[in-house]
């Protein structure tokens, strides 16, 4: 045969028939989100809902028109209905605004706070059983809202934030000192906003720590590069935000819940105890598998970094209750 006639093993060997996912959201981060988990091929179906006619069900056909060139088996299912989810194993919660240049996060709490309440009454309501993911913004008062509205245990409900701004913190890393992110050992806490905290003293580069690599200036400013990546790529798109990586994050988490990976990843987790922080959704490292949260890691900190850790605790409570009003 000429080469290109040569059947290639299927990259995925695990299939997982029962796994039935829900995205909500058809827009740039969710529809990215179907198409990353659907070609991933171990979830039976993934069905992506939005309220606009048309659009999923578009979309959901066009992604299915490339399972024989991509090599996958997953089904994936457009709908304008929640009847459609029912019985969801894990539900990616992408819907809300995104920002638009100069915006905060924060500026988004109102309109996507009463979007994110009834998105995730409708979704419990047919799929009592399942494992949230948000990751809709202002993210860490959302995934509060969502595991209040949703009554589920604290486990099951999760946000998607650690993983992209850590994955932000390695590509500028790796980028300054001309290594391969992939080569990169970073981590992110905090929160999703002004209070991230990039975590210098868990920075590697090939084993070697970012303190023997980079001055202390130089690692502030890689900090900070993190902590405005987000709004970087606004600025850059005029409308819309980021959504490849974004996208990413949110299907290697819903990987790892899937397929019980018990992998160690930072995410918004409901903190009560650990790092002496009680009472808030909050970025920490935690062991995600079938059960969702399975355990929130305690990493030795630094004294600045623990400190950082429970000034954006703090912050993200108070505005943690506020938004409890659009329960
Ligand atoms: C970001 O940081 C969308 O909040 C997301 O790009």
């Amino acid at each position: 045969f000429p080469s290109g006639f040569v059947k290639l093993e299927t990259k995925h060997a695990t299939i997982r028939r029962n796994m039935k996912i829900t995205v909500v959201g058809a827009g740039f981060y969710g529809s990215t989100t179907v198409q990353r988990i659907a070609e991933a091929n171990y979830a039976d179906q993934v069905v992506m809902v939005d309220i606009l006619e048309g659009k999923p069900q578009g979309l959901a056909l066009d992604m299915m028109q490339a399972r024989s060139i991509e090599d996958f088996d997953t089904r994936i299912v457009g709908s304008n209905s929640y009847d459609e989810t029912a019985n969801s194993d894990i539900c990616v919660i992408t819907a809300g605004l995104p920002r638009k240049p100069g915006m905060s996060r924060m500026d988004l709490l109102e309109v996507n706070a009463k979007i994110v309440s009834e998105v995730t009454k409708s979704l419990v309501s047919v799929s009592p059983n399942a494992i949230l993911v948000i990751v809709s913004n202002p993210l860490d008062e959302m995934t509060a809202l969502a595991a209040k509205v949703s009554g589920f245990p604290p486990e099951r409900v999760m946000g998607q934030a650690g993983m992209l701004d850590t994955a932000r913190f390695k590509h500028f890393v790796a980028e300054k000192a001309g290594a391969r992110p992939q080569d990169v050992v970073a981590l992110t806490l905090g929160s999703h906003g002004e209070t991230m905290v990039p975590v210098p003293s868990q920075v590697t580069v090939q084993g070697k720590p970012l303190s023997e690599i980079f001055s202390a200036e130089e690692i502030e400013e890689l900090v900070q590069k993190t902590r405005d990546g987000g709004a970087e790529i606004v600025g850059l798109l005029k409308t819309g935000s980021a959504y490849y990586a974004p996208s990413s994050a949110a299907a290697h988490m819903v990987k790892a819940i899937a397929t019980d990976s018990k992998e160690q990843m930072p995410v918004c987790a409901s903190v009560n105890g650990e790092y002496g922080i009680n009472d808030v959704y909050l970025g920490v490292p935690a062991l995600i598998g079938a059960k969702g949260v399975e355990k929130i890691v305690e990493l030795d900190l630094s004294a600045d970094e623990k400190e950082a850790l429970v000034q954006a605790a703090d912050a993200v409570r108070a505005k943690q209750t506020d938004v409890m009003q659009f329960v």
